[in-house]
C-alpha cells in the first residue's frame, strides 16, 4: 500500500526538472536490463538517470516490473517467486518481488519453495485465521478469531490502549493519552494528518479536503497529502503553495541553457542521433477522471473504516477489506492517475500483472482508451 500511496502522490505532484540532455526511450523485454517500469514512480528513475549520467530509459513492457535492473514477469498467487523473500517475522516488501500487486514472496522456512501469497493485510479487529494475515506486530487470536495487539507490552498501563496508530482500528488514531479515538473530518482541529480522516490532510491545524485547494493556498503538509486541485492544473510547488503548472517549454531542450524544461516536463529525445530534445509534459492520464477516482477511492475507504494507507498495511492484497470494498475505485484511480510519461509507451496493457487485471468490462474500456492515447503519442 505504501507503494500505491507514494505512486499516487508523487505521480500527481512530481516536480520533475529537466536533465541536461534528452532522455531516450527503449522498451525492454523479459530478462532484459531495465531502468524503470510503468508502475514505478517516475521520480525514481530520473534520480537514477541523473546519478549515473545515463539518459537511456529502458522501460519494461506489459505485465513486467523492473527488479534489480532486470525485467521480470509478475506471477499470481501460489506461483514460485525468488525476490524480496519474506517469512512473515518482519514487515514484508509488497513490491519488486515478482508477484502481482498485493502479493508477498513468502517462504515459510529455508529449504522450502517460496511462492506468492497474500500476507499482512488485516488490521486490528478484523477476522483472521493466521497471524500471517495480520499487520506486522498484530497476532491472530485463535479464541476471538480476530487480529489483536497481543501480547500487550508490560510497559503499557492498564488504561493505555495504544502507543501507535497501527494499534487502532481503521478510522481511528492513537492520541497523546494512549487512547484510540475517531479521526476528524474536514474542518476538525489537528496537529498531524494521522488525526484527520482518510480523505483529508492536516493543514495549518485544520483537517482539509484532498485535491481541494486553489492557486496561492498553502499546501505543504506532513505526509505530502495531495491537497491542491490538480483538475485546475495546480501542483504543490517548492514554495509550499498551490501553483499553476507552467506551459511547456518550446525549443531544443538538450540545449539546457536556453530551453531547460519546466516543472512537470521531461526532455525527451526527438532525435537521439543529434541529441535534440523536446519538453514533454508529465501528467496523469486524464486529470479530471483521476481527481474523481482518487476522491471516490478515499471516500470508499473512509466509509468502510479502512486503515490508513500510511500504515504499513498490505492494502492492495486482493482479500483485504479495502480491496473487497473499494477495489474497483482503486483500479480506476491507478489507471486514470497513472503518470503519462514517455516510458508508459512500453506498457500497452496497464492492468496486466496487477490485481486489477480481471476487472469488469468498464476497465477494459479504460484499457483501450489508454492504449489509444499511447498509440497517438507514439505516432
Ligand atoms: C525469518 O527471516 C528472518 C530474516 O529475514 C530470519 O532472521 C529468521 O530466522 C527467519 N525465520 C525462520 C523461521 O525461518
Ligand atoms: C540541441 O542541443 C544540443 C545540446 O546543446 C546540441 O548538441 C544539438 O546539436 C542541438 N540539436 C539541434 C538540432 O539543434
Amino acid at each position: 500500500m505504501y507503494k500505491l500511496t507514494i505512486l499516487l502522490i508523487l505521480v500527481l505532484f512530481a516536480s520533475i526538472y529537466s536533465s541536461q540532455q534528452c532522455d531516450e526511450l527503449t522498451c525492454a523485454g523479459e530478462g532484459q536490463e531495465c531502468t524503470t517500469d510503468y508502475y514505478s514512480v517516475s521520480g525514481l528513475y530520473l534520480n537514477d538517470l541523473n546519478s549515473n549520467g545515463d539518459f537511456k530509459i529502458k522501460a519494461c513492457g506489459s505485465g513486467m516490473v523492473c527488479s534489480n535492473q532486470v525485467c521480470i514477469k509478475v506471477v499470481g498467487e501460489g506461483e514460485p517467486c525468488s525476490n524480496q523473500i519474506c517469512n512473515g517475522t518482519t514487515p514484508c516488501l509488497f513490491y519488486g518481488n515478482g508477484c502481482q500487486q498485493g502479493l508477498v514472496c513468502y517462504q515459510k522456512e529455508a529449504g522450502t519453495p517460496a511462492t506468492c501469497q497474500y500476507l499482512q493485510y488485516l488490521t486490528i479487529g478484523q477476522e483472521c485465521e493466521s497471524t500471517l494475515q495480520c499487520l506486522y506486530t498484530l497476532e491472530c487470536n485463535q479464541d476471538s478469531g480476530v487480529c489483536e495487539f497481543n501480547p500487550k507490552p508490560r510497559v503499557l498501563a492498564d488504561d493505555v490502549q495504544c502507543y501507535s496508530t497501527l494499534q487502532c482500528a481503521g478510522g481511528q488514531y492513537c492520541n497523546a493519552d494512549g487512547q484510540c479515538v475517531d479521526a476528524g473530518g474536514a474542518g476538525a482541529a489537528c496537529t498531524d494528518s494521522a488525526q484527520c480522516q482518510l480523505n483529508t490532510g492536516c493543514l495549518e491545524g485544520v483537517c482539509t479536503d484532498i485535491l481541494s485547494l486553489g492557486v496561492g493556498q498553502v499546501c505543504e503538509n506532513d505526509y505530502n497529502i495531495p491537497l491542491c486541485n490538480i483538475a485546475n492544473g495546480l501542483y504543490c510547488s517548492d514554495t509550499g503553495k498551490c501553483e499553476q503548472l507552467p506551459p511547456v517549454v518550446q525549443g531544443n531542450c538538450s540545449d539546457s541553457v536556453n530551453h531547460a524544461c519546466d516543472v512537470g516536463q521531461q526532455c525527451i529525445c526527438s532525435n537521439a542521433q543529434t541529441n535534440e530534445g523536446q519538453c514533454t509534459p508529465i501528467t496523469a492520464t486524464n486529470v479530471g477522471e483521476c481527481v474523481t477516482a482518487y476522491k471516490a477511492f478515499f471516500n470508499c475507504m473512509l466509509e468502510n473504516k479502512s486503515p490508513s494507507p500510511y500504515a504499513m498495511i498490505n492494502m492492495a492484497a486482493k482479500p483485504s477489506p479495502a480491496m473487497i470494498n473499494c477495489g474497483e475505485f482503486y483500479c480506476s484511480a491507478v489507471s486514470s492517475c497513472q503518470v503519462q510519461s514517455v516510458s508508459n509507451q512500453c506498457n500497452t496493457d496497464v492492468f496486466a500483472g496487477t490485481i486489477c487485471e480481471t476487472s469488469s468490462a468498464s476497465s477494459i474500456q479504460i484499457i483501450s482508451f489508454i492504449s489509444l492515447i499511447i498509440l497517438l503519442l507514439s505516432l
